[in-house]
């Protein structure tokens, strides 16, 4: 059983300037819930009850969001707005909440090393909140990986097909198919060129790391970008064979980028209304 999910948010969000000026990207509503809320439930629909942030300066507002608003709960009980926070206070009953600050910005890698000491020696899942997932028609993408976890016991990555034109933006893995949209990863590479690129599959924000992932991290050179990669930390896994890659059910938005933002704005929008 994963108990704990960690969620690296010490990012600037400069690509939603100026809108994230003072506001951590984090926090960006898609319709009426902010972004890492969404990551949030779906951890905690896949029983990881136990959720650590990554955070860094300027990032308080996600602290507050899933505490007690003590002045604002008490102004607004018993009227017809209370309801409109229920979906909140169920995610603060039923979750734990952990901070750390990643103080310098040195990679994704290196955000995971600094949540270990909220982690500790499990496996557990990760999810860059950036990436919204959703799957009307049956358990989250972080649940199915969970489910798969049960069965392998590796660290796994979430992965769909991207367009050439489009694969440089991901760590992409090449691998040996097992059956209908799973593969053992044999080798990655971070935002290759469409050239190098050993396929078309690219991991998203959603995964499955083995405790191991912190030393191996600890020995990982920077990589791609001059950041410490979590892509170059996984490949030494890989090469023992133990990385999966998951093509999971459900869709996937891109809200780092404004136009996966709008897409994901109106998914949701049409979902809750059904317009
Ligand atoms: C990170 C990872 C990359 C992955 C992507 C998914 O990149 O380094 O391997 O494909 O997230 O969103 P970033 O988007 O932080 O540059």
């Amino acid at each position: 059983m994963i108990r704990k999910c960690l969620f690296p948010v010490a990012g600037y969000g400069t690509r939603f300037l100026p809108a994230t000026k003072s506001m951590p990207k984090e926090m960006l509503p898609v319709v009426n819930k902010p972004l890492v809320q969404y990551g949030v439930e779906e951890a905690i629909e896949a029983g990881m009850n136990n959720c650590a942030f990554v955070t860094g300066r300027g990032k308080r507002a996600i602290a507050d969001h899933f505490d007690i608003s003590y002045e604002l709960e008490h102004q607004i009980a018993g009227s017809n707005k209370e309801s409109l926070l229920s979906s909140i206070r169920e995610v603060i009953d039923q979750g734990v909440f952990t901070m750390v600050r990643q103080r310098e910005m040195l990679g994704l890698g290196h955000a995971v090393l600094s949540g270990e000491p909220l982690i500790g020696p499990e496996p557990f899942g990760m999810v860059l909140s950036d990436d919204l997932c959703v799957n009307p028609d049956g358990p989250g993408v972080l649940a199915q990986m969970a489910e798969l976890f049960r069965q392998f016991r590796c660290s796994i990555v979430a992965v769909q097909e991207v367009p050439a034109a489009e694969i440089h933006k991901y760590g992409v893995i090449a691998g040996e198919s097992l059956r209908e949209g799973l593969y053992r990863v044999e080798r990655m590479v971070e935002k290759p060129t469409a050239d190098e690129a050993p396929s078309n599959l690219a991991i998203i924000g959603r995964y499955i790391l083995t405790p191991d992932i912190f030393d191996i991290i600890r020995d990982t050179a920077p990589g791609a970008s001059g950041e410490i990669q979590i892509t170059d930390a996984l490949q030494r896994q890989a090469r023992d064979g133990c990385v999966m890659a998951y093509k999971f059910a459900g869709q996937r938005f891109d809200c780092g980028s404004v136009p996966g933002f709008v897409e994901a704005t109106n998914h949701v929008y049409e979902h809750m209304y059904g317009r």
